[in-house]
């Protein structure tokens, strides 16, 4: 689904509607020319995982990481930047397949393309176009369309288990 925004702030309120979706081990690509608004969608991300730090591009730092404070399954969010890295081994050098396949961390990756080899295909690829003097935005269909992405805790599936159970129990006590 492309969506165009036609300012920061709704860049950003994009960011928070994809971030609500966000499950940890999910891994974020943003893929688009330079200021086409990488850095600005993943404040937006960031701001709906409960970040209050303020989001940064990281180009010289290749990953940071904020600590998640708010009740998510997530312990942490990566958000990495390859723009000056050469390679994907300087990248696996700097200890990024680490964070790439923590299961307890939500990446988003800037310019992905240097490590192409090191994603999966569950990885959720994003492109950021700015043609035209126009900022659009291709998001996977079904981000948007199915937001309920998180994770359903093992509790309440027993927890359902344990109630069709008692209903059938009862249904055939009745009967
Ligand atoms: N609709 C829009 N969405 C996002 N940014 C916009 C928009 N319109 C204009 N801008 C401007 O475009 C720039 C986007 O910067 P941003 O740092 O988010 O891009 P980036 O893709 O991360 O760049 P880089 O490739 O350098 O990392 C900002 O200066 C912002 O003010
Ligand atoms: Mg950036």
């Amino acid at each position: 689904m492309i969506v165009e925004t036609k300012s920061v702030e709704e860049t950003m309120s994009l960011g928070r509607k994809i971030g609500a979706t966000l499950k940890a081990g999910d891994v974020v690509t943003l893929s688009g020319d330079l200021g086409s608004g990488k850095t600005t969608l993943t404040k937006g991300i960031a701001q709906a995982l409960g970040i209050t730090q303020t989001i940064t591009s990281p180009t010289f730092t290749l990953i940071q990481i904020h600590e998640l404070k708010k009740k998510t399954q997530a312990g942490q969010f990566a958000h990495i930047d390859t723009y000056r890295t050469k390679s994907a081994e300087e990248c696996i050098g700097a200890g990024i397949t680490d964070i790439l396949f923590n299961e307890k961390t939500i990446c988003v990756v800037e310019w992905p393309n240097k490590i192409k080899k090191l994603l999966t295909k569950e990885t959720i690829n994003i492109k950021l176009n700015t043609k035209n003097n126009k900022h659009e935005i291709n998001v996977p269909d079904h981000i948007l369309k199915f937001p309920i992405r998180k994770k359903i805790p093992i509790a309440y599936w027993l927890f359902l288990i344990i109630m069709i159970g008692f209903y059938l129990a009862l249904f055939k006590a009745v009967q």
